[in-house]
């Protein structure tokens, strides 16, 4: 196993480049089973996660083959294996293919999902739809058994805006019988990949990227070629590691217009940005000031980039209150920030971060992925040598980051951790 170690306080400057973006690759990969000829997805993240896709796939008799970000899959040959345990615990998008082995076999057996620990994460309104849809659905020793005789087209209001439960009942519905509506769907960039992707399938859907999505079933599907959206997670990420650390940073392969929440509140705090077709310039950021963000679904400010911005704001000045609507404990990364001396507490579902201060180098955990990309950009901008461990749940999320940080210039690498660090990881 290894850590990551950052020298701190070097400035960073000149051009990243961003990839495919996971929370796509993860649907993607799953919508490729509803096809009957191969799918051809290029731009692919090299991230675990994604292997971690690739190898589900097979086990229920895809032939994969992936290199330079391009994933063929020919799921001419898959069968409705059951998947109740194994690797599908070590990802949360592994329910995208509880929705897509229903949608081609009319019935699968998935394990219950596993992925970040952000607080309570119920799947209850994917279930909602697939029984919506005629599936019979138990929960059988901590796996889903999903089985129908024919789905039929339904009706299907979410109570809660949810990503996953608008993707995993678009991919159920698009070969069911007769038309699909999904009410306060979520309008997340993502979606309207997915649908991209099963729209040049032969699939008939309308209305992704609103809150109302119509889908019009069919009876098969075919293969394709389809190019992944850039991941704005990442970007995001990038932008404001810019900002923190950064001499003038340019953002490479990026959609501005997903990126609109996160620029308005940069600016506010005073980072100077100047955007073009699918770049991002970050500027030297000298006295930036406090701003309060609250994470909201798209287009709102994203959960995923809370943990990041809460890394920013110890350099800016002033009180700025960081609350989380979405996930409730996703808080993880201030115990960790506060070894590295900022300034926050946490007040429910609020943190308060009063700066400015100069964080110190120290050891840390990343607890979760984006947990992760918090230490990270907290290390570089920290005095000193910061340790970061848990480095499995940044490689979830993040293709080739040290390199891609080498070439700004950060001194950041890779080490193997001895055995009486692995003890006392173990034991923490
Ligand atoms: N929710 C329910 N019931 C459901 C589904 C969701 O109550 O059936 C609640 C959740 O507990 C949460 C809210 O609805 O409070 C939103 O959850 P959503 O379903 O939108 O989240 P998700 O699909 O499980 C995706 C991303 C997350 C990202 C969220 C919010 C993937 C694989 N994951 O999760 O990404 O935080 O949307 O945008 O797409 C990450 O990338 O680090 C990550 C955690």
């Amino acid at each position: 196993m290894e850590k990551l170690k950052i020298a701190g306080g070097y400035p960073l400057k000149g051009t990243i480049k961003v990839s495919g973006a996971k929370n796509s690759a993860v649907a993607l990969i799953p919508a490729t089973i509803l096809a009957d000829s191969p799918v051809t997805i290029e731009g692919l993240p090299e991230i675990s996660d994604v292997q971690t896709l690739k190898a589900l796939l097979e086990e229920i008799g895809g032939e994969v083959s992936f290199g330079d970000g391009e994933m063929r899959v020919d799921p001419s040959r898959m069968i409705s294996m059951p998947l109740p345990s194994g690797k599908v615990k070590k990802l949360r998008a592994s329910y995208y293919l509880m929705g897509a082995m229903l949608g081609r076999f009319k019935k699968a057996a998935i394990g219950l999902p596993g992925g970040c620990h952000l607080g309570p994460r119920p799947i209850d309104q994917h279930i909602k739809g697939f029984e919506a849809l005629g599936a019979e659905v138990t929960n059988e020793q901590g796996a889903i058994y999903l089985r129908a005789e024919e789905l039929r087209g339904a009706r299907i209001y979410l109570d809660v805006v949810s990503v996953g439960a608008t993707i995993n009942i678009m991919l159920a519905a698009v070969r069911a019988k007769g038309q699909t509506i999904i009410e306060n769907a979520a309008k997340e960039p993502e979606i309207i990949d997915v649908a991209t992707l099963l729209t040049n399938m032969g699939a008939r859907i309308k209305g992704a990227g609103t809150d109302v999505i119509r889908i019009d079933g069919v009876d098969n599907l075919s293969g394709c070629r389809h190019t992944i959206i850039p991941d704005r997670i990442e970007a995001g990420t990038f932008m404001i590691l810019g900002a923190a650390a950064g001499d003038g940073v340019l953002i490479d392969n990026v959609i501005p217009l997903h990126m609109e929440s996160l620029i308005a509140k940069m600016r506010e705090m005073g980072v100077p940005i100047e955007t073009s077709d699918e770049q991002i310039f970050i500027g030297k950021a000298e006295n930036l000031n406090a701003v309060d963000i609250k994470t909201l679904v798209y287009p709102g400010f994203p959960t995923d980039l809370q943990q990041p911005f809460t890394s920013l704001l110890t350099r800016a000045k002033g009180s700025a209150v960081v609350t989380d609507t979405i996930y409730s404990a996703r808080f993880k990364h201030i115990d960790e920030l506060r070894r590295m001396n900022a300034n926050i507490k946490v007040e429910g579902r609020s943190a308060i971060v009063n700066g400015p201060v100069q964080l110190q180098g120290a050891k840390v955990k990343a607890s979760d992925l984006r947990a992760g990309a918090a230490l990270v950009v907290a290390g570089l901008m920290a005095e000193g040598i910061t340790e970061v461990t848990g480095l499995e749940h940044i490689d979830r999320g993040y293709s080739s980051l040290v390199e891609k940080l080498e070439g700004l210039g950060a001194t950041i690498w890779r080490e193997k951790m001895s055995p009486e660090e692995l003890e006392q990881l173990k034991s923490s």
